[in-house]
């Protein structure tokens, strides 16, 4: 076995190992309650934030957070770590199957055709993209992403134009499942679901590229182009840094971007659903997506996590930091979740990922030093206590960080990979679409008498 080899392979022992762990600590039954068919209208107890509402059936990923599984189309989320790769993972969520050599070979081709989008990469660097919040530029980009389509399209000879919104949305759904259409097509069905797809195919592929672009239009460098002989995860990579990456590097971003890729109803699917069930086009969905993830409370608390570390400054802060906090009732970025009520899968792989990359980087390795103690702490006051445990956030930044990647780009990537997930669960959802339209109760008041501004004294305000 070759020096790189080995250290694949170690990397994989690693997800194995994690694996075995969390197999031990776990059994594995599903919830009967969370995995059957739906008899609408459903019934569930609602809290606030919609917790434990139940919004639509899915086949496409399931999360157990009472014991920690995170399973994509049936499969284990460590068993595509360990042996699969972005690609495969991304197809998977998609047609719901791992796919055959010959469509992982074509799906391979259509990406590579749709990660060129250098329209609007140049587009975008008319824009101040430096001074512009990353998640901004993304979701900018995203949207101009939508214009070039178009033209990929037309050159692709996939025929005449479809506007992706008309192509996507075939129908409306009314509550026991009777469907109601809404556009009449001209085109073909077969045609129609091919456009349906290659958007989707479309935006797995640009995203990443535009991500890297804003990692080097951030810098002043100018764009790299996509090398078509490079994997997903490794064209990411070459295309932020330049430089083509190791072996090893390709297969740390492919389990980050695996990892990733898909959620259950978290917090940006939801808002990427919302906007397509309302007829919206679907880059805009996407881009709604972004603009979710980008909070600290969802995605941008890998990097809130990294910035938390560093203030803490050394292991033996820890406990001083963390008692303050905890005194505080502070919540500790990178812990707790609103589903997982155990170890979250994804922090069991990039737990040990950190520690295995931090052993050779002295910086990252105090940093991982300061995270074990402080997960020490969190676990011993709040684990059995509140069911709080690290989440997918809070080794991730780590990881990144031993890649050298700024700590501005880790939500970007976070979007790179989950926008396989936000577009596998826009085409289940639009096959049965009924808008999202939730009710809030109302506690205004009623009856106000409304009194012209000139003769309004003082304010009146509501209670
Ligand atoms: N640190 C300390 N205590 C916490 C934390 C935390 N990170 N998270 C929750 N708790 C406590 C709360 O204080 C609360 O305690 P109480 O019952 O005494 O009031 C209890 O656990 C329940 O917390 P909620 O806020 O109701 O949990 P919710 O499901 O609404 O929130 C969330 C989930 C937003 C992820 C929360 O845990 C949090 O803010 N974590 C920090 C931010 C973070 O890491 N986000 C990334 C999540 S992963 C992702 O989105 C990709």
């Amino acid at each position: 076995m070759t020096k790189l080899h080995q250290k694949t392979q170690e990397i994989t022992d690693l997800v194995l190992k994690a694996q075995a762990k969390a197999y031990a600590e776990t059994s594995s039954e599903p919830e009967p309650g969370l995995t059957q068919p739906i008899q609408w209208p459903v019934q569930c107890l609602v809290g606030p934030g919609l917790e434990g509402a139940i919004a639509c059936e899915s086949q496409i990923g399931y999360v157990n957070g009472a014991k920690g599984w995170l399973i994509y189309r049936g499969y284990d989320i460590f068993e595509l770590c360990a042996y699969s790769t972005y690609e495969e993972v991304a197809y998977l969520l998609i047609h719901g199957h791992i796919p055959s050599k010959s469509e992982l070979n074509t799906f391979k081709k259509k990406l590579a055709l749709y990660r060129y989008i250098p329209e609007t990469q140049e587009t975008l660097a008319q824009f101040p993209i430096k001074k512009m919040q990353p998640m901004s530029a993304l979701s900018l980009g995203t949207i101009l992403m939508g214009q070039e389509f178009n033209e990929i399209i037309a050159s692709a000879s996939f025929g005449k134009l479809i506007s992706s919104d008309e192509d996507s949305i075939p129908m409306e759904t009314k509550p026991r499942g009777e469907e109601h259409a809404i556009y009449e097509f001209k085109a073909k069905k077969l045609r129609r679901q091919n456009i349906t797809l290659n958007v989707c195919y479309h935006l797995i592929a640009g995203v990443a590229t535009i991500t890297a672009a804003i990692a080097r239009l951030r810098e002043g460098k100018p764009v790299v182009k996509p090398d078509p002989n490079l994997s997903h995860a490794a064209n990411l990579i070459y295309m932020m840094t330049g430089k083509h990456p190791s072996p090893a590097e390709e297969r740390i971003m492919d389990i980050a971007l695996i990892l990733h890729a898909d959620h259950g109803m978290n917090a940006s699917t939801f808002a990427s659903m919302v906007v397509a069930s309302t007829l919206s086009d679907i880059y805009l969905s996407i881009g709604s997506g972004i603009a979710a993830l980008n909070g600290p409370l969802h995605g941008g608390a890998n990097e809130q996590v990294l910035k938390m570390l560093q203030k803490i400054k050394n292991p033996q802060r820890v406990k001083s930091w963390y008692t303050h906090a905890f005194e505080r009732r502070e919540k500790i970025t990178g812990f707790g979740h609103r589903v997982y009520k155990a170890y979250d899968p994804r922090a069991r792989v990039l737990g040990p990922l950190a520690e295995h990359l931090a052993y050779d980087d002295p910086d990252t390795r105090n940093l991982f030093l300061i995270a074990k103690n402080l997960e020490a702490e969190v676990i011993a006051t709040l684990g059995e206590q509140k069911k709080i445990f690290p989440n997918v956030d809070f080794y991730s930044g780590l990881v990144y960080r031993t890649m050298k990647i700024p700590s501005e780009l880790f939500t970007p990537i976070f979007a790179v990979s989950r926008v396989a997930g936000w577009t596998a669960r826009i085409l289940e959802y639009l096959k049965n679409n009924r808008i999202f339209r939730p009710r809030a109760m109302y506690t205004g008041l009623f009856n106000q008498k409304y009194i012209p501004a000139r003769t309004r004294t003082g304010t009146k305000k509501n209670p």
